[in-house]
């Protein structure tokens, strides 16, 4: 059986103000039991965030992490300091660090590995664009990036990550990928997982992410191989963030 996971990715947004209203939200919310709940805002408010989130079942996630553990890195920070702030998630592969930061599968695989060095839950994103998908190269778009990383690590590694599926064209459009188109993907994945190992494609955690809000997420929760969702835009609000939680359950 797997946890459905819940992760809102606040991406360049949000405040103090917005991490002290989660928490005081979270503090008395009733989540459906056996389901994990993730914040993921930047990383000048994880200290804040894991302060205001103490009486909470939030856990804390970080939007990115650079492949080496510490050095001559302007700007950069590592898995290791995040581990300091009780950060448990990592995104890695998001399609915005892949489009607008130029981030290769070799680089999105290091920074996997880096994750799992340190014992962070790498959440590896995939996905597809829009042109992809009219020339009906989805699942080879999809499977390249999963395969890249799979291929390339220890069997252990493999059953510690978790596979976000965002098809760009819904990443903060508002046109969310049907039930059924997602639910197609997420299935392909799962199946080829298999070819590793059958355990792993049963254990595998994989989330759906694009455009998903209150109204959405029960249909795209209830497929079959979608354990839970990424969410953008919807995970900057209590009440919206609250309610998909709610559909997990
Ligand atoms: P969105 O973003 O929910 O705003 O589409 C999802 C994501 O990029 O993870």
């Amino acid at each position: 059986m797997r946890t459905p996971l819940i992760a809102g990715n606040w991406k360049m947004n949000g405040s103090t103000a917005l991490i002290n209203a989660f928490g005081d939200t979270f503090a008395t919310a009733t989540l459906p039991a056996n389901i994990d709940v993730v914040v993921i805002p930047p990383f000048p408010y994880l200290d804040a965030a894991r302060h205001a989130f103490q009486n909470t079942p939030l856990q804390l996630g970080a939007q990115t992490l650079n492949p080496q553990h510490s050095g001559a890195h302007t700007g950069e920070i590592s898995g290791r300091m995040l581990k300091e702030f009780d950060v448990t998630y990592v995104l890695v592969g998001h399609s915005e660090r892949r489009q607008l930061y130029q981030e290769t599968d070799a680089q999105v695989f290091n920074r996997l590995v880096a994750a799992l060095d340190v014992g962070l839950t790498p959440i590896l994103c995939v996905g597809e664009t829009l042109e992809e998908r009219d020339a009906g190269r989805t699942m080879d778009v999809v499977l390249r990036q999963v395969g890249h990383a799979m291929a390339r690590l220890e069997p252990v590694q493999r059953l510690q990550i978790v596979i976000a599926y965002e098809p760009v064209w819904a990443i903060g459009t508002g046109r969310t990928a049907t039930p059924k188109q997602a639910q197609e993907v997420m299935a392909g994945i799962r199946s080829y997982q298999a070819g590793f190992d059958v355990s792993l494609a049963e254990q595998l955690k994989l989330l759906y992410g694009g455009s998903m809000n209150a109204s959405n997420a029960a249909e795209l929760l209830a497929q079959p191989d979608i354990d839970g969702g990424l969410v953008g835009g919807a995970s900057l609000k209590t009440d919206d963030f609250y309610a998909i939680c709610q559909s997990a359950g």
